[in-house]
């Protein structure tokens, strides 16, 4: 059986304290499962201390929403990479769609914090996606191809160090429209093809993210190229979460 990556992303869904007793009934819950699954939680940076203590009995991992890539000095509302290692921090998310088209954050900071994240010894998760002007343009291609060379040009990636990517289509994400697998199996592909061509001989790991539910996730898991979910609004509740796990 393929390893199987179940990624939660509580984006700004949940406060410190919905947080913590989320992460309670998740670390009394989750280690049932823990055989089939590597489990992260990725909770607002208010929580991120509590969650993680909690986390971390359990062996959850737990992740940064989102890094800036200086480590420390006069950068008001922003914390560095390093400053969520320290914190336990094991992944951090780079280029959520959310953080390209509602903050604007473009392809030259995306790949600043990809370099950040690498030389400070965290696993990245990069998003790429495209919109939906973009695949009625049959642009999707090209824009998800941008993404991967902004991204991992010129890098030398460390050996055993995991690289992985979740392929979030925008016009998915928090809609209840969620991509055909098929079609998202088609891109893994491509991303597959693409990182290989960049970076020589790294396997990706990748993942699809865009309204996963309990009774789709099955389908996206099925494909041999996708090898886990990232999910937003379904994994903010302990039931509807749980179902996603049980049923991947
Ligand atoms: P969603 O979000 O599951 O709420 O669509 C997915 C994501 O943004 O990672």
């Amino acid at each position: 059986m393929k390893p199987l990556y179940l990624f939660a992303n509580w984006k700004m869904y949940l406060d410190h304290d919905q947080s913590v007793a989320l992460a309670k009934s998740l670390a009394s819950e989750l280690p049932k499962h823990a055989s089939r699954a590597t489990f992260a939680v990725f909770p607002s940076d208010l929580a991120l201390t509590s969650v993680q203590s909690i986390m971390a009995k359990a062996k959850i991992a737990v992740g940064a929403q989102n890094v800036y890539w200086i480590e420390e000095g006069g950068y008001t509302g922003a914390t560095s990479v390093e400053m969520y290692r320290k914190v336990g921090c094991e992944y951090a998310l780079v280029g959520h769609s959310e953080r390209r088209h509602i903050f604007k954050e473009t392809n030259v900071e995306v790949r600043k914090k990809m370099e950040a994240i690498l030389a400070d010894g965290m696993t990245s998760v990069l998003c790429v996606g495209e919109t939906a002007h973009e695949r009625k343009e049959n642009e999707a291609d090209v824009v998800i191809e941008t993404q991967l060379r902004a991204a991992y040009t010129d890098l030398l990636w460390p050996k055993g160090r995991e690289l992985i990517i979740a392929y979030e289509p925008v016009w998915a994400i928090g809609t209840g429209q969620s991509c055909d697998p098929d079609e998202a199996e088609r891109v893994a592909m491509l991303i597959d093809r693409d990182v290989r061509a960049l970076l020589g001989d790294v396997k990706p790991i990748i993942l699809y993210g865009g309204s996963v539910r309990a009774d789709d996730v099955r389908g996206y898991l099925s494909e041999k190229y996708l090898q886990g979910v990232l999910v937003g609004g379904a994994s903010t509740k302990t039931e509807t979460w749980l179902e996603i796990v049980e049923n991947s």
